[in-house]
């Protein structure tokens, strides 16, 4: 049976087609759909719609159905459409007419919109904290290893000496400006749009500013059509936000598969955390972080996957927007696994020293040996020219002393005010 019925049920074809993966999507939406009635009910009763013995039967009865998802009995049933479907049913199978009541002034499309609001809230709450945790552990990485020096590259040629302290640490700042766009993102996902009901309002007194204060949003999404068009907008700040962590996550994993390879060496893993081949059995391979690649390139597909799907949809709701949990939900999944699968992975790494050693790595110290000379006092085209021509002839040699000292060089990485700029970047996301 169908909230909308009006004496005749839809054909089973259709049914499928347009309720899709709700029926399991939706339970991720549950808690949320709960809280959100809850808010709505306290305020149809201030302005009221609802008796305070009403009230306190739903409110009753609400906190029952919370319990059932805390135990994880809470499922939707079949020929139910979606989480509001059950929970305004289960209500109304409890308590007859007064369950009736809970939808005045509201609709399924300003009610998925609250449920998609607290559910990105929280998820993007979390993958903030699992940032936090790889940024923490990419610079205690970085203070540990910063005297261990590594070849940095340009072209993928040579080209100056660089240090596991300035690689770590830059992941560590790539990633505050990742939590920039994520907290932006958190901005737009924390407005109450319940209120706007199918999208143009209610003719009901609604006191919006009390369920915006009951449901913890910062502010409301006013403009009841606004509210409606944030559908796909929040989506599309967040799923940017995780495609940039996703962008810097992937480069990071591109590196370390590149620098498990022999011809580098530079680290390595405990064999338990490589996977082996079927075939050669000296195999120890970086399965992990090719498969965090691959995951990390898909979710920079999402937003572009958000973007086609509500590209010039028509003013107002449209079915379509269903779709958005499709995509989203998989992909704040995702981006979660990879980041605590790195965090995890990078517990285990290990480091090796002395690589600039090699003679492969001497041209490495060309820039180093052309600033010596130049502050002796040639001029640095022409010192450029005298290392440059050792260089050509084969009878350059490295003094191999690298002294760099400026603000977030292998000297002075700058690793609290990186820090403190990552505290400033998540303080409205995780304020605790
Ligand atoms: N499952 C629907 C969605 O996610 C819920 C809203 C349904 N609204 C409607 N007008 N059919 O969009």
């Amino acid at each position: 049976m169908k909230l909308w019925s009006k004496g005749f049920e839809p054909d089973k074809m259709i049914e499928e087609f347009t309720v899709g993966a709700d029926r399991q999507l939706d339970l991720q939406l549950a808690r949320y759909d709960v809280e959100g009635s809850m808010a709505h009910i306290t305020m149809l009763e201030s302005i009221g719609l609802l008796t305070r013995e009403e009230l306190d039967t739903l409110l009753d009865a609400l906190k029952d159905i919370l319990a059932m998802i805390d135990r994880g009995e809470f499922t939707i049933e079949p020929g139910v459409e979606d989480v509001h479907s059950q929970v305004e049913f289960l209500l109304t199978q409890r308590l007859g007419d007064v369950g009736k009541k809970i939808h005045s002034g509201r609709s399924r499309n300003d009610q998925v919109l609250v449920d998609l609001k607290l559910f990105m809230r929280a998820e993007l709450k979390e993958i903030a904290r699992s940032m936090m945790r790889l940024f923490d552990r990419l610079q205690s990485l970085s203070e540990e290893h910063k005297d261990t020096l590594m070849p940095g590259y340009t072209h993928l040629q040579v080209a100056m000496p660089s240090s596991f302290g300035l690689w770590f640490g830059a992941y560590a700042e790539a990633l505050v400006d990742d939590m920039e766009l994520l907290a932006a993102a958190y901005r737009i996902a924390d407005q109450n749009p319940l209120g706007s009901a199918a999208g143009y309002g209610s003719s009901f007194p609604l006191d919006r500013e009390m369920t915006t204060r009951l449901l913890g949003f910062h502010t409301l999404h006013y403009n009841v059509v606004a509210a409606q068009m944030s559908r796909g907008k929040t989506e599309r700040a967040a799923s940017m936000a995780i495609a940039a962590v996703a962008s810097t996550l992937g480069r990071m994993a591109m590196d370390v598969c590149m620098w498990m390879c022999q011809n580098f060496g530079f680290i390595s893993f405990p064999d338990e955390f490589t996977t082996g081949s079927s075939i050669m059995p000296h195999k120890k391979n970086p399965d992990v972080f090719e498969i965090m690649r691959g995951k990390c390139n898909r979710l920079q597909a999402v937003p572009n996957e958000v973007a086609l799907l509500t590209a010039n949809l028509p003013l107002g709701y449209n079915r379509d927007l269903q779709l958005l949990k499709d995509i989203m939900f998989p992909a704040t999944v995702e981006i979660r696994s990879c980041l605590d699968m790195a965090d995890f992975m990078l517990q285990h790494i290990r480091v090796k020293s002395d690589i600039l050693s090699d003679p492969r790595y001497d041209y490495l110290f060309t820039v180093e040996d052309v600033n010596r000379l130049t502050l002796s006092g040639v001029p640095f085209r022409e010192a450029y020219r005298t290392v440059g021509m050792q260089v050509q002839e084969g009878t350059y040699k490295p003094t191999r002393e690298v002294h760099h000292t400026h603000a977030g060089s292998i000297g002075n990485l700058c690793n609290p005010q990186i820090a403190e700029k990552m505290r400033n970047a998540a303080k409205e996301i995780l304020p605790d």
